[in-house]
């Protein structure tokens, strides 16, 4: 049923506890199938820095780990995504995914010193798998931690390659709980909280704002927003206006069918992106 998100800078361990996970799993009778990104790479024929070097290139293996994933979720196995998986808006998306498939998801974050883990690239015996300094730097910088306040990184396992995995906290986290309803609105009547209607009214407008703003400056395409680089919402043909609208049906909609409080600026950049296609 589940998928098991490996997230983590590079050089962290993320391969040895896919590894460790896999043969714990099987150990229990699972049938586990590792997604990686790294095998991606190289089937794709791109060199590993060059693959970091090029957003593009890393877009399309995104699509794919992503596809991947989805189409061995179901019922009965485990899949692990073993990838740098960075990107707060794509670890959200890869959660909408098994959330629409019914399944549990946990996400384990390999943390690491960073100079130590830049110790383990230089020690690396293969040159094809050495990251240079500089994408192993870049790759550093962009990394967004994953926070278990998000309920899409949501239970998260923090190792450092002197701990120990806590399989059995994680076997239990995926198959004693039940997943997540696939609703948007199956959460707390937020109108409990007085601060909802505000937070709502403010997280929105900031959005739209910030988008007119890029607007304003000229881009059009598929742009994305800081914070939200898994989502792309297409600015050719929007304006002002139209986002005032859709903002507004968007406050309707949430009034009714109130989500989660610290969801709200998630599902309205999603809502965004669907509308402007
Ligand atoms: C789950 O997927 C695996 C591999 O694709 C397959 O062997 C297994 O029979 C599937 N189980 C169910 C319940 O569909
Ligand atoms: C969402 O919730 C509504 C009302 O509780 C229910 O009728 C509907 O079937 C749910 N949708 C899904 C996909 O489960
Ligand atoms: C964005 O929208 C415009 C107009 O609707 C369309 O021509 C263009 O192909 C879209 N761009 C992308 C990248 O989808």
């Amino acid at each position: 049923m589940p998928l098991i998100v490996i997230t983590g800078v590079p050089c962290s361990g993320k391969t040895t506890r896919s590894i460790q996970l896999k043969q714990f799993f099987e150990a229990q009778g699972k049938e586990v199938f590792i997604v990686s990104e790294y095998q991606q790479i190289v089937k794709a024929d791109f060199k590993k820095n060059a693959f970091y070097a090029d957003s593009n290139k890393e877009k399309h293996i995104r699509g794919l780990l992503k596809s991947e994933v989805l189409k061995f979720i179901n019922s009965t196995n485990v899949v692990i995504l073993d990838a740098l998986n960075y990107i707060k808006g794509y670890r959200y998306e890869l959660y909408c995914g098994t959330k629409a498939n019914k399944c549990t998801q946990c996400t384990i974050h390999a943390e690491i010193n960073r100079d130590e883990a830049w110790n383990f690239n230089t020690n690396r015996e293969q040159e094809e798998e050495k990251y240079s300094r500089d994408i192993f730097d870049a790759l550093i910088m962009r990394y967004e931690d994953p926070d278990p306040k998000n309920r899409w990184d949501s239970p998260l396992f923090t190792v450092f390659p002197e701990n120990e995995l806590d399989s059995e906290a994680i076997y239990s986290s995926l198959f004693k709980k039940p997943p997540p309803k696939p609703n948007m609105s199956t959460q707390n009547p937020p109108l409990s909280s007085t601060n909802f209607l505000y937070d709502l009214d403010k997280i929105t407008k900031q959005i739209v704002d910030d988008l007119i703003k890029i607007k304003n400056s000229g881009c059009s395409g598929e742009i994305t927003l800081p914070g939200y680089e898994g989502v792309t919402l297409n600015v050719t043909e929007t304006n002002a206006q139209q986002l005032m609208l859709l903002r507004r049906q968007y406050l309707t909609y949430s009034k009714m069918h109130p989500p989660e409080e610290k969801d709200v600026a998630d599902l309205f950049v999603q809502f965004l992106s669907t509308s402007l296609k």
